[in-house]
């Protein structure tokens, strides 16, 4: 598919001629943020820019922070104590940094989901969705590492836990377990290394979300509507589109300071809320507190981990045809990752010729029912390992696989989908004559 036609940048001066032809830089900068936009996004493709804000705000929070963090497992809790009583701001350096994750989190959940329910992983939008899957996967290992940097028991009780789980894949299950620790548990080497790592991550991810970007400035944007940006004409395509500067930038701004006044609220009012308690008492390897439990970001996938017990029958017959070398925790660790990687396949898996799922009738339901199943997820993760909670996350992560691997094949094949507008101008002509502007509503009635 070729790209959206528009006006490209044209060196005027000699001096900016000079520069094109050397580094075009400016010519750049211009086509990124002019780009031709769907005119009819909704609020729900906000969350990309509050993903890049955010992505800025936690290196920046982050940098400072580790000015006066000492990794060691003799100094660490002590010198984020000291963060919080003594660095002058250090108390709100470390909120806006543990919150911020948390938004991150709320905002690429938000992302995914607008992303499932428009369809903008399907064709030609695969490679942004991979690339989305690849930040998703390295966001979660950075907030993992992230979380054992203060030292608290959380912090050391969740790294145990966690990497236990590499523990029990076959025969090189211990080996990589150790490898990964930088020794047989959980000590001054395994902190080291989550330092190490954690400070790089995020630089990976930026470059990660540069490539994003880039895919689908290539492709284009979708839309609520699924329909593509007409690319017979210059003419054509400024029907459907407006450019980003100034018209998305203005009103991605507004939707951030909203999103700031809410978050700022809790980072004054409740910096705590999302945390737990334990984390505020030293790590000691002699005492396991009672719950181990994750932060909320986590609590959907670790509920799919815990969910496949000895009981269930299908762990009971791999266990058996593989003669007792896939056992309940290897199977919990592949359902875990295999969460993930059905979502990261659904433009392959989803066989619908319609794109967004406005236009589709009955996979709107199950959309919506997927959506109370990540909920209920989130609910029964942080829920203790017994009855009813193990028999709803086991329920829960059925319908979990299901969805993906059942559900979007078959739809694609049984459902009629509703009329598509002609084209996104026509959309968008329509919304503004429901609302009361445009020249439809403005003609007086005869
Ligand atoms: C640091 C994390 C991320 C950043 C900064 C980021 C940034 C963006 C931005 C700025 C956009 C365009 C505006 C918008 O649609 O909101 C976008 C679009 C998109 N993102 Fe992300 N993203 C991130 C993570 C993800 C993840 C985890 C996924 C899911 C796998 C994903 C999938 C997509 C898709 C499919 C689009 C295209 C939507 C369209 O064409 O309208 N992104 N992203």
């Amino acid at each position: 598919m070729a790209g959206i036609p528009h006006d490209h940048y044209e060196p005027k001066a000699a001096w900016e001629k000079g520069l094109a032809r050397r580094l075009p830089i400016v010519g750049l900068m211009y086509d990124t943020l002019m780009i031709p936009t769907p005119k009819n996004l909704n609020w729900m493709w906000i969350w990309g820019i509050v993903l890049t804000f955010v992505l800025v705000l936690q290196i920046v929070t982050g940098i400072v922070l580790v000015m006066h963090y000492t990794p060691h497992v003799d100094h660490a809790f002590a010198s984020v104590e000291h963060i919080m009583r003594n660095v002058n701001g250090g108390y709100m350096l470390r909120y806006l940094h543990s919150n911020g994750a948390s938004l991150f989190f709320v905002a690429v959940y938000a992302h995914i989901f607008r992303g499932l329910y428009y369809g903008s992983y399907k064709a030609p939008r695969e490679i942004t969705w991979i690339i989305g899957m690849l930040i998703y996967l390295l966001m979660m290992g950075t907030a993992f590492m992230g979380y054992v940097l203060p030292w608290g028991q959380m912090s050391f009780w969740g790294a145990t836990v966690i990497t236990g789980l590499f523990g029990a894949i076959p025969f090189i299950g211990e080996a990589l377990q150790t490898w990964l620790l930088g020794g047989p548990a959980v000590d001054n080497a395994t902190l080291n290394r989550f330092f190490s790592l954690h400070y790089l991550l995020p630089f990976v991810i930026l470059g990660l979300v540069v490539v994003h970007i880039w895919a689908f400035h290539t492709t284009g944007n979708n839309n609520p509507t699924g329909v593509e940006v007409r690319r017979t004409s210059k003419e054509e395509a400024e029907k459907d589109t407006l450019p980003f500067w100034p018209y998305f930038v203005i009103k991605d701004l507004f939707a951030l300071a909203v999103i700031m006044a809410v978050f700022f609220a809790i980072v004054g009012f409740m910096p705590n809320y999302l945390g737990h308690p334990d984390n505020y008492i030293e790590a000691n390897a002699l005492a396991t507190p009672a719950h181990i439990v994750p932060e909320w970001y986590f609590l959907p996938f670790y509920a799919i981990l815990r969910a496949f017990t000895d009981e269930v029958w299908v762990v009971q017959f791999a266990s058996f045809i593989t003669g007792g070398i896939i056992d309940a925790k290897f199977f919990g660790v592949m359902a875990m990752f295999g969460a993930i990687a059905v979502m990261a396949l659904a433009p392959w898996l989803d066989t619908s010729s319609v794109r967004s799922g406005r236009y589709r009738p009955m996979f709107k339901w199950w959309f919506a029912l997927l959506v109370v199943d990540f909920f209920v997820l989130m609910w029964v993760g942080a829920m203790p390992a017994e009855e009813p909670f193990n028999t709803i996350s086991l329920i829960a992560s059925a319908y979990w696989f299901a969805y993906f691997l059942v559900i979007l094949p078959l739809l694609g094949v049984i459902e009629k989908p509703l009329v598509q507008p002609e084209t996104i101008e026509a959309d968008f002509a329509a919304k503004k004559a429901k609302s009361g502007g445009g020249e439809a509503a403005a003609t007086p009635a005869e």
